[in-house]
């Protein structure tokens, strides 16, 4: 998504270990115009599915999934993390390694809000690894809910968790792919893509 990239080209700021910090925009003060682009981008790319909820994971996910759930006409939900799980049997748990905060959380959704009966598309705004969309993947396959696809904002396309989720044969799209980035330059490269 052209948009998504010259903002990215714009504002974002390359660190020295791989991170890119794009928290004008995306991750801590949020452009609602540019949210609202994206929905309607993964409304077109997601536009032939039935949904019924929109699933993403606190804290820097909901801002977009808000963006794609007023394109659907449906509710977000987002898993939280948990720093100690009342394990009362009302909620799915999983486990999340995050390599980037070094740390590994529990994280929970309600059974009260995502069922067998839902067909869901998982949002966030950052795929590298993979791990937190690995447990929300978890959570829906608990709860029997159909995937009907996967939608990234920004995919850090060389580390490994895209590939990974093709290979397993989700439908996943990303609306900006980064191939590389320069620490010195801060320079960006993008996977190019066909356009539509
Ligand atoms: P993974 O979920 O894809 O495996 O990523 P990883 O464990 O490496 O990253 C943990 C957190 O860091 C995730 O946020 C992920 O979205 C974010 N992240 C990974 N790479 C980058 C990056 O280059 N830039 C930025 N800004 N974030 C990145 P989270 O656990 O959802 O944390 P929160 O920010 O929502 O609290
Ligand atoms: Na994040
Ligand atoms: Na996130």
């Amino acid at each position: 998504m052209e948009l998504l990239e010259d903002r990215i080209r714009q504002d974002g700021v390359v660190k020295d270990d791989g991170v890119l910090k794009v928290d004008s925009f995306l991750n801590h003060q949020l452009d609602i115009e540019l949210l609202d682009a994206c929905g309607e981008e993964f409304k077109r790319l997601f536009g032939d599915a039935l949904i019924t909820k929109i699933l993403t994971i606190e804290a820097s996910g909901i801002g977009i999934a808000c963006g794609v759930a007023r394109c659907f006409g449906v509710p977000v939900v987002f898993a939280k993390k948990a720093q100690s799980i009342n394990l009362d049997g009302d909620a799915y748990v999983t486990r999340i390694q995050s390599y980037t905060h070094g740390r590994i959380f529990d994280v929970i959704v309600s059974k009260k809000y995502i069922g067998p009966e839902d067909h869901i598309l998982i949002i966030d705004d950052f795929l590298a690894n993979g791990c937190a969309l690995d447990g929300l993947i978890d959570i829906c396959q608990h709860a029997g809910a159909s995937i009907e696809g996967i939608g990234v904002a920004i995919e850090k396309g060389f580390q490994p968790g895209g590939r990974s989720l093709r290979e397993r044969g989700f439908r996943l799209e990303s609306l900006a792919i980064i191939e590389g980035m320069d620490p010195e330059t801060g320079a960006v490269e993008f996977r190019s893509r066909i356009k539509p």
